[in-house]
């Protein structure tokens, strides 16, 4: 065990700065949650555009060189509350930090208003899909349907 992994219960998600975006932008690289339609920068700037919704971050601590290791975007859109882009830097997956991304999200969501919080995974994502049963995440009974504008 790194002294990191004895430390990830300990680290604190806080809503990241503008120098923290090219890092975010990096661990959803590593992580394979960028796909060509969507520009993570852009996913960024315009979660942070608004007042109801953000991305937090957890950063390791400065001793460790400081790296930004997870990361979660919120999002309330007056009705439920949405996180997006749930991730855990490889190397650290499986030491709690996945359920504690998810919990900051959960808390941001809860004191901006949301009283049921969702999200969305792919269907291929049998990891992910693992991860949010564990957490308590139920499968809701509807079909998500979208149209670009
Ligand atoms: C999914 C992800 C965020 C999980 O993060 P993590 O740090 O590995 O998860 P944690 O260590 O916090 O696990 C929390 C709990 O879920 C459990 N868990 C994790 N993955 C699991 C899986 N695939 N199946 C079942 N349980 C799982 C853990 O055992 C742990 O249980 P416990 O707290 O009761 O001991 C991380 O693996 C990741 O970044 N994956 C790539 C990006 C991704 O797919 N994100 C989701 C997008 S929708």
């Amino acid at each position: 065990m790194t002294a990191l992994d004895a430390t990830t219960s300990a680290l604190v998600f806080a809503e990241i700065t503008d120098d923290d975006v090219p890092a975010v932008v990096a661990l959803w690289h590593e992580c394979g949650l960028t796909r060509p339609w969507n520009d993570p920068a852009l996913d960024i700037a315009d979660a942070r555009l608004s007042p109801t919704s953000t991305v937090l971050a957890a950063r390791a601590p400065a001793s460790e060189g400081g790296a930004v290791v997870a990361s979660v975007m919120a999002g309330y859109d007056g009705h439920r509350g949405w996180l997006y882009y749930v991730a855990v830097s490889p190397g650290l997956q499986g030491s709690g930090l996945g359920r504690a991304a998810v919990s900051a999200g959960e808390e941001w969501l809860r004191a901006g208003g949301a009283r049921k919080v969702q999200l969305m995974v792919r269907t291929t994502n049998a990891q992910a899909l693992g991860f949010y049963d564990r957490l308590g995440y139920e499968e809701q009974s509807t079909t998500v349907l979208g149209r670009w504008f």
